[in-house]
């Protein structure tokens, strides 16, 4: 999980605003709940009270309760109103006491009287009994017939009254973090679904590349704001699209143009050259002509061939190859040019295999690679051909002893005139344009090319171009 992505952090923060709202209310919820609960108990305790000062009789720290005992509306009363009910005298000792005050095993204490029977006024107070339940009191003061003052309490307990804050609260305690992963996981599939169109588009994006500007974002039709992102987008790409075909459209009219004159220049030089008259400077010119003529028009027919490959104009005539036959022809040709440079060509093979390919293209390719690795070996060097194939690929492995190509340009080597050490390559003629066209060849057969090298010890180049399918491959299987 990227906590740094936008749908962690949405649902984060809506997972941590429910989180808070919830608590929030909840521990408002509570509050509120308490002092509905206590406000309750308070007056109900009032109530008991009255009903009892009304029933109450104290002669000689006697006391009697006075009701009408076929009334069962106050018997009841008398009864359970008296079931927490204590009596004190001004000295402070309890005159009565009901037994389930003795149960909880609370008892008077001193201090609590002198205040309450100076200034007789109702009051409460919540005391803890030995058995640690709370008991709230109402206290109010009442007069025996020669009107002496009698402290009269009367409790009730709050051990209900708190399980229920209690059962309250603990609903709380799991039940918000249980509300808060619901959120958590409904947030995270709604930010999933909401930001799916922002995959889209950046997919696409990483497809997109000078070769495929075709590509368009699907929009979804709802015109909202992805949709109108990626109608922006898919705009941007047109625009580039079409840019880049002017572009194509340009070199491949310009290589084109460029190729008539040449050759009749060339033509013309050479015929120049074969007449007598021409004295030896002016050959010495000619010459040196020629040779820049002839630079130029490599170099235009290799600017033609990559502005065809571009624009998917590099017509191939696939048919299959058989590379260990092709490739054995190859070095044939080659091995005198080696010999000169006193450079050793060898081809490792495990046995034909065929692929399917252009062979003039392919030869290209290969001319490509053996050009570079003789231009950039010293004589006595070695180039090593491997041919060799797997389920899918027939490998071919270009080995030179060669001056080697630094780690950091390797990215680049492949890119249109891109030379190592500029300075340095004025000593072996080249534009930098051969491992361009050896790669859009080698793309266009849908197959790849890799290079290691290391430097002052050499380069390997491979080629994998895809193995021809064989009968069985092709032919649909009947049962
Ligand atoms: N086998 C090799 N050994 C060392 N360096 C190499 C090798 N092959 C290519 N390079 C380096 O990669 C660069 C690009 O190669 P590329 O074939 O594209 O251009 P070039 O050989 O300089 O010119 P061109 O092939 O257009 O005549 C070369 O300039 C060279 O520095
Ligand atoms: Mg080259």
């Amino acid at each position: 999980m990227n906590t740094r992505s936008i749908r962690f952090r949405m649902t984060a923060s809506y997972s941590l605003l429910s989180a808070t709202t919830l608590t929030i209310f909840g521990v408002a919820l509570y509050q509120f709940l308490s002092i509905i609960f206590f406000n309750y108990v308070d007056a109900d305790l009032r109530k008991q009270a009255e009903v009892i000062k009304r029933f109450i009789r104290i002669e000689d720290d006697q006391i009697r309760l006075e009701y009408d005992k076929n009334n069962p509306e106050e018997a009841t009363m008398a009864d359970s109103y008296t079931d927490y009910m204590r009596v004190i005298d001004r000295y402070g000792r309890v005159i009565n006491q009901s037994t389930g005050l003795v149960m909880m095993g609370d008892e008077f204490r001193a201090d609590h009287l002198p205040d309450r029977l100076q200034a007789p006024r109702t009051g409460f107070r919540t005391v803890t009994a030995r058995n640690h339940e709370k008991i709230r009191f109402i206290e109010t003061v009442i007069y025996d017939s020669s009107h002496i003052p009698y402290l009269l309490q009367i409790g009730f307990p709050l051990r209900p009254t708190e399980q229920a804050l209690r059962g309250f609260m603990w609903a709380g305690i799991v039940l918000i973090p249980v509300t808060v992963a619901i959120a958590f996981t409904g947030g995270w599939l709604m930010a999933n679904r909401m930001l799916k169109p922002v995959s889209h588009i950046t997919q696409t994006a990483q497809q997109i590349s000078a070769s495929n500007l075709a590509l368009r974002i699907p929009v979804r039709g709802i015109n909202d704001e992805l949709d109108q992102l990626a109608a922006t987008f898919n705009d941007m790409i047109a625009r580039l699209e079409s840019g880049f075909e002017r572009i194509r459209q340009f070199s491949s009219n310009v290589s084109h143009e460029l190729r008539t004159p040449l050759t009749i220049i060339q033509g013309e030089t050479e015929v120049a050259l074969m007449s007598d008259g021409a004295n030896a400077d002016f050959r010495r010119v000619l010459e040196s002509n020629l040779e820049e003529i002839d630079r130029m028009s490599h170099m235009i027919n290799d600017l033609l061939t990559l502005a065809r490959a571009d624009a998917g104009e590099l017509d191939l005539n696939l048919q299959p190859l058989e590379l260990e036959s092709f490739l054995t022809d190859l070095l044939s040709q080659v091995q005198l040019i080696a010999l000169e440079k006193e450079i050793s060509i060898t081809l490792d093979s495990s046995g034909p295999i065929t692929t399917r390919g252009d062979a003039l293209q392919i030869r290209r390719v290969m001319l490509n690679l053996i050009d570079n690795a003789l231009k950039y070996t010293p004589p006595f060097g070695k180039i090593r051909i491997a041919l060799s194939s797997d389920e899918r690929w027939g490998r071919i492995s270009l080995l030179d002893t060669g001056r080697g190509i630094p780690y950091e340009s390797l990215p680049y080597i492949f890119d249109r005139f891109y030379r190592v050490d500029q300075s340095r390559s004025r000593e072996v003629a080249g534009t930098g344009l051969g491992l361009s066209i050896v790669k859009s060849i080698v793309d266009a057969h849908g197959g790849r090319i890799d290079v290691k090298s290391r430097l002052g010890i050499g380069t390997e180049f491979i080629l994998r171009f895809p193995l021809e399918k064989t009968a069985e491959e092709t032919s649909p299987v009947s049962f």
